[in-house]
């Protein structure tokens, strides 16, 4: 074949595709299939619709010459970026190659990351990046930590325009982790994946403790502990599958809505026996716990919830479901864990749910059955009052439609925190078994009564007696339906038609804050 030739030149692209594509070499494939995980170009296969992966880029490689770096130039750099689509919705994605110098991101590297950013913050599409590696590449010196701050720089300035959802599928140290914390999202995966800032290594050198990496930084670890990862995922296939869901809830961007879904139910909003099971959730006994996720599974249609950081502060729960079709965000108290209370961690899960809701237009639709934020010293010092004003904040920023329904407790502060009208929500709807109060009536008792109850001949009995006197004239919901706090009291069965007749309405909501730079949440 002619050198020159037309022929020849196309068959030089396809030996070029064809290096760029085993850029790792079969070695480096074959490690990553050992430890049971995907390549980078596997993962992405298996993120985007068949046939949809369009790769940018694959022919760049760095041009390093420091320590025998030019004898090693791989097309690609060690990142895969490129466009696809998830459910025929497009999006961009990056997968870092950890076959390649470690997956460490260098110059080149760098660029191309910066690159499809770009790409999907200018046309309004979700940036999915799959990341392993060794952070910051050594033999680039400066020039990759250049690279990781024109990331992080755009990272944030497409923070609320477009969905970003960041899959750890290895070990990410360094700048690999801080880009995925900018991000929206962070899924990892269970055994397989880490993240931290500084490893094993250094951690034993600098402060002599002995900490396994799956201990410090693996998926369990950060979805239990720190709140750094959102969902705890079995297997690589699993994680994959879980963004490919998360982006049904979502809009491409700030500008539309999340994709709306046909949904088989009647339209006539009639109660089946599932409704009804409501009336009957809610025990006699106040301090009796019940599953607050049996009301939310009520409320969606058909059974369909995704939830956020499951594993975290458990007392609360976050997550996106559909009412008729259309994405909404719940927040609701678990009275099964820690009796619903709010601590720090609850407080900072859902402030930064209704948050991401909110940027994305998604209605929040919130459940209380709460008696207060948690009391104790360990509590006030971890900064209870500065973490939990994040919620109150989170609420009463927020311009999406607002709609809550409480169920049983809403006490003192968190009453108000709880997406009250007070606060800006939209819709309050209140069952019968609603306890709105400054507190329960047992504490309330103790507060108002001390010396009453101590002169008494029969104190349990005179206690019982002011207990029930409380409930009836304060702590239910009709105290608060008087001044309009609450809009409705409803049937528990109603429930789901009430949410779906008030968000019908609520579709129209425009609300437009006074104009500034941007607020200063406590963080
Ligand atoms: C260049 C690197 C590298 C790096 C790893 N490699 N990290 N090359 N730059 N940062 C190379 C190794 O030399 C090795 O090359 C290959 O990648 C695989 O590395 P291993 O250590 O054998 O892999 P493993 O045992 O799986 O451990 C993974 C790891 C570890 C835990 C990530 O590699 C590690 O600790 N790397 C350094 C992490 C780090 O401190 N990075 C800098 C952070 S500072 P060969 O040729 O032998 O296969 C940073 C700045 C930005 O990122 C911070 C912003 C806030």
């Amino acid at each position: 074949m002619e050198a020159n030739s037309t022929a020849a030149k196309l068959a030089d692209l396809g030996t070029r595709m064809d290096d760029a594509v085993h850029a790792s070499g079969a070695q480096a494939v074959e490690k990553q299939h050992a430890r049971g995980k995907m390549t980078a170009r596997e993962r992405i296969l298996a993120l985007v619709d068949e046939g949809s992966f369009t790769e940018m880029d694959e022919f760049a490689r760095h041009r390093s010459t420091a320590f025998g770096m030019e004898a090693k130039r791989p097309y690609g750099d060690g990142v895969v970026i490129g466009l696809g689509e998830i459910h025929e919705r497009p999006v961009c994605v990056f997968s870092q190659d950890v076959g390649i110098f470690g997956g460490s991101l260098g110059e080149v590297y760098g660029a191309k990351i910066a690159k499809i950013i770009d790409f999907a913050t200018t046309t309004g599409c979700p940036l999915i990046g799959i990341d392993e590696g060794g952070g910051a590449r050594i033999q680039e010196g400066v020039v990759s930590l250049g690279a990781y701050g024109d990331i992080f720089l755009r990272n944030v300035q497409a923070s609320g325009v477009i969905p970003q959802i960041s899959v750890i599928m290895g070990a990410a140290a360094g700048g690999h982790v801080y880009s995925p914390a900018l991000t929206d999202f962070i899924v990892m995966v269970d055994q397989t994946s880490q993240m931290f800032i500084t490893g094993p290594e250094v951690i034993r050198t600098v402060t002599g403790e002995d900490v396994s990496m799956e201990e410090l930084g693996g998926g369990r670890t950060h979805n239990t502990k720190s709140g750094n990862a959102h969902y705890l995922a079995v297997d690589e296939a699993d994680a994959l599958e879980y963004v490919r869901e998360l982006v049904t809830y979502l809009p491409q961007n700030n500008l539309e809505d999340a994709p709306i879904y046909e949904f088989t139910e009647t339209a006539d909003l009639d109660f089946t026996d599932h409704d009804r099971t409501l009336d009957t959730l809610v025990p006699d006994h106040a301090a009796q716990a019940y599953d607050m996720r049996e009301v939310i599974r009520t409320v969606l249609d058909e059974d369909e919830f995704l939830e956020i950081m499951e594993l975290y502060a458990p007392n609360v729960i976050c997550g996106f479901g559909r009412v008729e079709g259309r994405s909404i965000g719940i927040v609701a108290n678990q009275p099964m864990v820690l009796a619903g209370c709010l601590d720090t961690k609850a407080s900072e899960k859902a402030a930064r749910f209704v948050r991401t809701c909110d940027a994305f237009n998604i209605p929040v639709l919130t459940f209380v059955d709460v008696p207060g934020f948690l009391p104790g010293v360990e509590q006030e010092h971890d900064g209870i009052i500065r973490r939990g004003a994040k919620l109150i904040y989170a609420y009463a920023e927020a311009s999406v439609p607002l709609m809550t329904v409480i169920t049983r407790k809403a006490y003192g502060g968190a009453y108000i925190v709880m997406g009250s009208k007070h606060l800006g929500a939209d819709v309050n709807l209140a069952w019968p078994t609603a306890q709105i109060a400054v507190m329960g009536a047992e504490g309330a008792v103790k507060v108002l009564y001390r010396k009453e109850l101590a002169a008494a001949p029969d104190p349990a009995t005179k206690a019982n007696e002011l207990i029930d006197e409380y409930n009836r004239t304060l702590a239910n919901p009709y105290v608060a339906a008087e001044r309009g706090y609450v809009d409705q009291v409803i049937y528990p069965h109603q429930t789901r038609s009430q949410v779906i007749r008030f968000l019908r309405v609520l579709r129209t909501k425009r609300e437009a804050l006074p104009p500034k730079k941007h607020g200063n949440i406590p963080l």
